[in-house]
């Protein structure tokens, strides 16, 4: 291992260290009192998105608490249909709304300006990277095209059926959709690369609700295209994929798309993860119900996933956000205990 290298580079190049890398999905947000106080003054979600020096505090708050291994940029996935001309708002507790795109309005949507209106969530990378720690790995983040035109086609979140039949009557316009998403997010990730995100972390959270014809087209080929185009620029920054309850559909996703990990969803029991690590090296996958909840459980199951994963390359994460009633007692037994292990 290059001694300089960080802990979290190193495992996902696969290189097995003493220590176990470790960072939490929605480690910056609502459990955490000191997010719920900056967010409170800030006019709206996006705006808190779009303020730098709010984006770069929100994301130091998890590392000064707890030093994980990472700090992932505060922003949203949904940062890129709002680049892209969308109308995107967020409803306290309703979540994302979004004006839906339709073939019509399809044409209105300009991968050109995206830059420029992203400029903040670059401005806050760069921010962020001069303040974190040395051995602090800056992760930047985008939402994969099939989980991005669910919410593009839908509005809001909630029940995505209507998307897959829209996806499967409407077939050209909506693989014109994905092919305009493919490059937007390809850009996105090559910006934060450039504003200093050392890790790219890809988020298809809705890939769990395809059949697996459907999962081919939707998440394995598009993923695998931004992959290829991510690394013709910058072949040394390491991809996390997240098909989230991709289920039997992990291993071809990890053997065809490329990425370099992939991160796990809590319903899959470890052996068929440990299977899964002889592809690629996996992220994952404590069940952030368990995190919320009683704390001896919730350590016996961090130790059982450890103990079973972590004789390889591997990355302590949850199989998916942090939940907001999470104690922040919890966070810091559970960041302890991988520290220390
Ligand atoms: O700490 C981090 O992980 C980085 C920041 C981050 C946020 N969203 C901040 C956020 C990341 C990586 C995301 C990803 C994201 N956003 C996903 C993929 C991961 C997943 O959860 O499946 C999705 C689907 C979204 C879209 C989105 N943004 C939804 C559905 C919601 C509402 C749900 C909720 O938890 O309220 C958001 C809002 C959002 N994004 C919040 C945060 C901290 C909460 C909003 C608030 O503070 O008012």
């Amino acid at each position: 291992m290059n001694s300089n290298e960080k802990l979290l580079i190193a495992a996902l190049k696969g290189t097995k260290g003493n220590k176990i890398p470790f960072w939490f999905m929605r480690q910056a947000g609502r459990y955490l009192p000191e997010y719920r106080e900056l967010r409170s003054k800030a006019k709206n979600f996006l705006d808190f998105c779009y303020t730098p020096e709010l984006a770069c505090e929100v994301t130091l708050q998890p590392i000064r608490r707890f030093d994980m291994s990472a700090a992932i940029i505060f922003s949203d996935i949904l940062v890129i249909p709002h680049a892209l001309g969308m109308r995107v708002w967020f409803e306290e507790g309703n979540g994302p709304r979004l004006a839906p795109v339709n073939e019509e309005s399809f044409s209105e949507l300009a991968v050109g300006g995206m830059k420029g209106k992203l400029s903040p969530v670059y401005e806050a990378l760069r921010l962020t990277k001069k303040s974190l720690p040395k051995e602090t790995a800056l992760i930047g983040f985008c939402g994969a095209p099939w989980t991005l035109a669910c919410y593009m086609l839908n509005g809001r979140g909630g029940d995505f059926s209507a998307v897959k039949a829209k996806a499967g009557e409407r077939k050209e316009f909506f693989l014109k959709l994905l092919s305009l998403l493919s490059k937007a997010v390809t850009e996105h990730a090559i910006h934060q690369i450039e504003a200093g995100a050392e890790v790219i972390q890809l988020f298809d959270s809705w890939a769990g609700i395809l059949n697996d014809g459907e999962f081919s087209e939707y998440v394995i080929a598009p993923t695998k295209n931004i992959v290829a185009a991510i690394k013709v620029k910058h072949p040394n920054i390491p991809i996390i994929g997240f098909p989230r309850e991709a289920k039997n559909n992990y291993s071809a996703y990890a053997k065809e798309t490329k990425v370099d990990a992939v991160s796990v969803d809590q319903s899959v029991p470890l052996e068929k993860v440990k299977e899964l690590q002889k592809i690629c090296v996996v992220q994952g996958n404590l069940d952030p119900v368990l995190l919320a909840g009683d704390k001896e459980t919730m350590l016996a199951q961090a130790e059982n996933i450890v103990s079973a994963l972590a004789d390889k390359a591997f990355v302590f994460n949850l199989g998916h956000g942090i939940l907001p009633q999470t104690p922040v007692e919890n966070v810091r037994l559970l960041s302890d205990f991988l520290r220390n292990r």
